[in-house]
């Protein structure tokens, strides 16, 4: 499978306006985006979807299901949301609309849900491994696609702890991280900012890229960002 999985430092870090950038990037170039989320929950909560946005960023045509296959409409973790609908997330199910939505094209965009150790299934059988009874975590998928990390991060304070976590996290299992990317990256930014990028950039020996402010209603207006996928 060729693509990216987009991470973030956690929840409302900007996973999905930086997956569409990405998509939205690769799409002006020629290629044949399709886009993936594993599990879409706060349908409820005002405001454009997050599988919406990715589609529009790709230029796809895929139909919501395609793109999620669990929506869910309470803005809980996904393992929860499942469970308030009476069912569970199945890994299998989710490598397979994976592999049919990267079949579509021929780059896959697929955006995480919160952070890398967020539980997809709390408690999920595997016969084939010794792992028995495991929680089934975003990181699990992101190893289960072979794909490469791009972590989204805020720019402000806190996040050199935060970003530095999620690398650890990622490599201690295995992961490529390809990019770190700062998002909203200020017109003007402090001290503070210039310097967690730096610092995130040297500890965690890792490319640093900054995303501006985007008008998301119009993609034809974003600034590129190539990442060499
Ligand atoms: N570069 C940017 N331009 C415009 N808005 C941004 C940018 N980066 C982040 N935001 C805003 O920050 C908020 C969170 O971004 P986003 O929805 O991408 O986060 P997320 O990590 O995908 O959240 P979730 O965990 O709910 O999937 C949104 O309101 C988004 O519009
Ligand atoms: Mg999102």
């Amino acid at each position: 499978m060729r693509g990216v999985f987009v991470t973030g430092t956690g929840t409302e870090v900007g996973k999905s306006v930086v997956a569409a950038a990405i998509a939205n990037t690769l799409s002006t170039a020629g290629r044949k985006v399709t886009v993936f989320k594993p599990a879409v929950t706060g349908l409820d909560d005002p405001g454009e979807a997050d599988h919406a946005l990715l589609r529009r960023a790709a230029g796809s045509s895929q139909s919501d299901a395609e793109i999620a296959p669990y929506r869910y409409r309470p803005p809980a973790s996904p393992h929860l949301a499942a469970e308030m609908a009476g069912e569970m997330i199945e890994p299998e199910r989710l490598r397979t609309a994976a592999a049919e939505a990267a079949a579509g094209g021929d780059v896959l965009v697929c955006e995480g849900v919160g952070g890398l150790l967020v539980p997809l299934a709390s408690r999920v059988r595997t016969p084939m491994s010794d792992k028995v009874d495991q929680p089934y975590l975003v990181r699990d998928l992101a190893l289960d696609l072979g794909l490469p990390l791009v972590i989204a991060a805020s720019p402000g304070l806190g996040t050199i702890n935060h970003t530095l976590l999620t690398i650890e996290a990622a490599r201690s299992a295995g992961l490529e991280v390809v990019a770190v990317v700062l998002t909203p990256w200020p017109d003007q930014p402090s001290q503070i900012e210039e310097s967690n990028r730096d610092t995130i950039a040297s500890l965690g020996e890792v490319d640093v890229k900054t995303l501006p402010h985007l008008n998301l209603e119009d993609p034809t207006s974003w600034p590129s960002l190539p990442l060499g996928l």
